[in-house]
């Protein structure tokens, strides 16, 4: 078998399976799709299958697969020049680094490129303890960092159990919108009432211990969950309060996915635009075309690592052909108003999603914000979750084959699904998609007891 031999879906799966591990699942578990080709929102089977990326793979190919402007940025450097060590200067890297300090807010003009988004917090949790001198680290339970060893202690979500006892100094808090708990019915309530909390906490462990506190700006695979009016400034102010560090997890909310280009700027206040310590992203930077991620820093960081120096380094650091990706996939994203399609498409979705609260009773609630969005599914009138937390069941495991066997490949996780479509996607497509979750929903609502 040689690259350019057509293989069948059957003998694809068979040796992916046979001679490949997969991420947070059993081999023998897996049923892989098998892909050869996407463009633009549809991902292409072997034998002319179609389906629409309603997840944008992993929440991360922003401006649709294929993209000509990317692919052609991505030859031309391919032709210049493929890789340096992380000690060159290169134009790629001069361009790109001045585009991202050009797009964050005004205190924020130096940026560390990694892979990708573990790499990214990993680095950012190393900055921000060398910086401060501080040690411990704060996060919130609803969330996820990255697979490697300390952005597993950052993370809140069941893949932390496996690896733990994880390094020591990592505390996690609930947050703003706990799993089955509030802080109160109002925005105003739920906000006082956390970061009151936050702050004891802060007091129990001591606050000149602390060096950061890394939240995903809106909660992705745990909930999409938007912070309560007032939580961005309000955990803003605390934490400078007592000299902590915010990071802002950008990894999947960055990039135009929230309906703005980073999701802190719906923090912004009239002259007050929302600043982070430090934004970490991955994911829509490339919009996935090639491994890249990136940790941003406020001037102070910075200059306190043009003075001191910073532990840390990567082989592909600053890696060319990611740089290359980044910067065409940036200007696909602004330059052909995506970021607007995902603010404007914002309300759209939300309408098919009450559509389909009045019709199923199976659907429980629904969020979204642009085009990030999930919906929550019941297995009665109770509003008990059609799967449990951490868990499947049977009404869930069918719903996901009628999606990929309709031609619609989303992730379906627990009791949810998600709805995060590439931000090219137009209206009438977002309808094909809502069509066939309808469809769908009549085996949740069929399930319910
Ligand atoms: C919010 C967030 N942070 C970090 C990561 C880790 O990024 P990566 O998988 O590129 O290491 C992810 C990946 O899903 C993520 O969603």
């Amino acid at each position: 078998m040689k690259p350019g031999e057509t293989m069948s879906g059957d003998e694809m799966v068979r040796l992916c399976k046979e001679h490949s591990m997969w991420t947070w699942a059993k081999g023998d578990d897996v049923n892989p799709l098998p892909v050869v080709r996407a463009e633009g929102i549809w991902l292409y089977g072997p034998n002319g299958e179609r389906w629409m990326d309603f997840n944008s793979q992993l929440m991360s190919v922003n401006i649709g697969h294929g993209h000509p402007r990317v692919i052609d940025a991505i030859k031309r450097q391919l032709d210049t020049l493929i890789y340096t060590y992380p000690g060159t200067a290169t134009p790629v890297r001069a361009r790109v680094s001045k585009k991202l300090a050009d797009l964050l807010p005004a205190h924020i003009n130096t940026v560390f490129f990694t892979l990708g988004g573990a790499e990214a917090n990993e680095n950012a949790i190393k900055a921000a303890r060398l910086y401060t001198g501080r040690f411990k680290i704060l996060s919130r339970y609803r969330s996820y960092h990255g697979g490697t060893n300390a952005t597993m202690q950052l993370t809140g979500d069941p893949r932390r159990w496996p690896s733990e006892p994880g390094s020591p100094g990592f505390i996690r808090v609930m947050d703003p919108n706990p799993y089955d708990y509030s802080f109160g019915d109002s925005d105003a309530e739920k906000v006082a009432n956390n970061l009151r909390y936050l702050e004891e906490v802060i007091m129990y462990e001591g606050p000149q211990n602390i060096a950061a506190m890394f939240i995903e700006t809106v909660t992705g695979t745990n909930g999409i969950l938007p912070p309560p009016a007032g939580y961005l400034q309000g955990l803003r102010a605390l934490l400078s309060k007592y000299g902590i560090l915010l990071v802002c997890d950008e990894v999947m909310a960055g990039f135009g996915r929230t309906g703005k280009l980073f999701a802190f700027q719906h923090g912004d206040a009239p002259g007050a635009p929302f600043a982070p310590d430090i934004v970490t992203m991955a994911k829509g930077l490339t919009s996935s075309y090639v491994p890249l991620g990136c940790m941003a820093v406020s001037d102070a960081i910075a200059k306190h690592f043009k003075e001191n120096v910073f532990w840390g380094g990567l082989t592909y650091n600053s890696h060319p052909i990611g740089l290359a990706a980044a910067e065409a996939a940036i200007d696909a994203l602004i330059d052909e108003g995506m970021v607007e399609n995902a603010a404007r498409l914002q309300p759209v979705m939300t309408a098919h999603m009450e559509r389909m609260k009045q019709k199923h009773p199976s659907v429980k609630a629904y969020r979204n914000i642009g085009l990030f969005g999930m919906m929550d599914l019941q297995k009665d009138a109770a509003g008990t979750p059609a799967a449990p937390y951490n868990g499947g069941s049977p009404a869930m495991g069918a719903l996901g084959k009628f999606f990929r066997d309709n031609g619609m490949f989303t992730f379906v996780r627990w009791g949810s699904f998600m709805c995060n479509p590439p931000l090219c996607i137009t209206e009438d497509e977002l309808a094909q998609a809502f069509d066939i979750i309808d469809r769908g929903l009549a085996i949740t609502d069929a399930a319910m007891s």
